[in-house]
Formats: C-alpha cells, sequence, structure tokens
C-alpha cells in the first residue's frame, strides 16, 4: 500500500507510522482540509457562485450577524444545502477505523475537529467540536437551543429568518464565529489531550486560526512530537514530519502501517 504513494512521501510516512507505534496518547486535530476530498471548500478557498464577493472570514461574525442578520442566515443556509450530501471520505475512515481499533493497540487517541460538519461522527468517530456545529441552531439573544434539526429537512433550506419562540431574538447557527469565545468544555478537553500526549497530528488545517493553532505548540512545549498532514505549507514552525499530501490518500497508508506493525 505504501508503494501508491508518491517515493519521496513513504520514507516520511513510515516515520510518522514508528513514532505513532510507540505512542501511547494521541491527540488530533482537524480542519476543513481533511473535509475537501468529500466536496466541501475549505476557509481559504474562494467562494463560488451567488457567495463569490464575499470571503468566509466577513460573514462568520457576530458583528456581520448584527449588521444583516438575512445575509449571514442564508449563507449558512446555502452551506448547510452544500453540506447535507456529503460523506466521509478515506481520512474520515481511516480515523475512525483507527479510534475503533485503539484499545486493542494500547492507545488513547483524542480526536478534536475545528469543523461544523458531522463527517467524523458519520465515519463512526467521536470528536470534539471546537468550533460548533452546523446542524445545530440557537437564539442569538437568550442563547437557549432552539430544537429543529435542520439536517432532517434537507429539501428545506428555507433563508427566511426564524424567531426564537423564548424571547423573539433571531435564531442563528451554533457556531464559533471569529470574535467569540470557544465552548469551555470542549476547549478544557482539547487542551488537556494536548498537552499530555506524546504525538500531536494535525491534519488539513492551515494553522492560522486561534486558540485552536496553539495546540501543537502546547503539545511541543510538553514534549510531544508532531506531525503535519497538509498538501501545502503552512506557518507551524513546531512540525517534526510533515506529510505533504493529501489526507485521503496518506491517512489510510498511514494508518494501515500502524495497524500491519502492531501485528506483527
Ligand atoms: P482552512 O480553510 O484555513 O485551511 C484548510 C487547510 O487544509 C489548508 O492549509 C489546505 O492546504 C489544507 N488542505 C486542503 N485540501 C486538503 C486535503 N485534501 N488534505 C489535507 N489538507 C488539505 O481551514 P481550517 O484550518 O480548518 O472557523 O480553518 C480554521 C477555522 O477558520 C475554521 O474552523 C473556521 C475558519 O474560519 C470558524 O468557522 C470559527
Amino acid at each position: 500500500m505504501v508503494a501508491e504513494l508518491p517515493a519521496e512521501l513513504i520514507g516520511q510516512v513510515e516515520q510518522a507510522a514508528q513514532l505513532l507505534q510507540s505512542a501511547k496518547r494521541v491527540c488530533i486535530l482537524t480542519g476543513a482540509g481533511i473535509s475537501a476530498e468529500s466536496g466541501i471548500p475549505t476557509f481559504r478557498d474562494k467562494q463560488t457562485g451567488l457567495w463569490e464577493k464575499f470571503r468566509a472570514e466577513d460573514l462568520a461574525s457576530p458583528v456581520a450577524f448584527a449588521r444583516d442578520p438575512k445575509l449571514v442566515w442564508s449563507w449558512y443556509q446555502w452551506r448547510r444545502q452544500l453540506v447535507h450530501d456529503k460523506a466521509p471520505n478515506p481520512a474520515h475512515q481511516a480515523l475512525a477505523q483507527w479510534q475503533a481499533a485503539s484499545s486493542s493497540l494500547g492507545q488513547h487517541i483524542t480526536l478534536i475537529t475545528q469543523n461544523v460538519d458531522d463527517l467524523h461522527e458519520q465515519a463512526g468517530s467521536d470528536a470534539i467540536h471546537l468550533h460548533g456545529h452546523l446542524w445545530k441552531n440557537r437564539c442569538s439573544q437568550c442563547d437557549s437551543i432552539y430544537e429543529d434539526n435542520a439536517k432532517d429537512k434537507p429539501l428545506d433550506f428555507d433563508e427566511q429568518l426564524i424567531t426564537c419562540p423564548h424571547c423573539g431574538g433571531y435564531i442563528r447557527p451554533d457556531i464559533v464565529w471569529f470574535g467569540e469565545a470557544l465552548p469551555a468544555a470542549a476547549w478544557q478537553m482539547a487542551e488537556e489531550a494536548a498537552a499530555n500526549c506524546d504525538v500531536f497530528m494535525s491534519i488539513g488545517t492551515s494553522s492560522l486560526v486561534y486558540p485552536a493553532a496553539g495546540l501543537a505548540q502546547l503539545a511541543k512545549q510538553n514534549g510531544a512530537k508532531i506531525i503535519e498532514v497538509n498538501p501545502n505549507p503552512t506557518p507551524s514552525t513546531v512540525v517534526d514530519i510533515t506529510l505533504a499530501a493529501k489526507a485521503g490518500a496518506v491517512m489510510p497508508v498511514l494508518i494501515n502501517q500502524l495497524t500491519d506493525k502492531t501485528d506483527k
């Protein structure tokens, strides 16, 4: 299976597999890049169609929602439409397979994601969501959860604003926007896992958005080795092994190597 990768990557995959094989605690952070091969555009990709002239960073904010709630709600309804029929790709599946095998491998794996899609869960993984969930809504004023699972109504991506039955405030997606705090419990679990791991893997993230991008640094400060999976360079300075390839190509190979070596 290793032979399917470009020659220059094979050595790095083997090194990464060795590192992971001897790790007891592994912390994995995923970003939009892991869902790219499922057909979900990343945040740094230019938007298409009606939304071409907007930047995601300018819509995903409380200021944008306060200024024009209909615009931001419509954008999320469009994103939901884009995402609702997408399925996990081999990278999500490899991680789920690894998590399922972790206790027999004697490993503890914590999977943290910045993604708001549910492709890790669809693949069978448990993931800590740092940036919330695309399929949940809550009130922008009183914070109460709006019990309407948008994914159960895939044909109804209505752009009309909904108001809260308790206070009349506008309903918004339950997503962490730029300038907002991360969910405290999720962040605490992520920090603990990063600070206590032997190997930290960063998969498909630009490492630009903090505090999530700081988890790799926290892991490094506490003695962990860092593996990055990304076909493009990132500003991260703490990486020990870079697997410069698409996650869907490299992750199944890496996980197979790991499992094969452990079986011997
Ligand atoms: P970005 O869109 O910033 O970065 C995606 C990264 O994935 C880039 O570095 C790409 O090179 C890489 N990539 C693309 N295709 C890939 C593939 N097939 N395999 C592996 N990597 C690939 O996404 P994030 O880092 O997740 O926040 O962005 C972080 C946060 O910023 C997001 O959660 C979102 C965003 O604005 C909120 O919505 C709060």
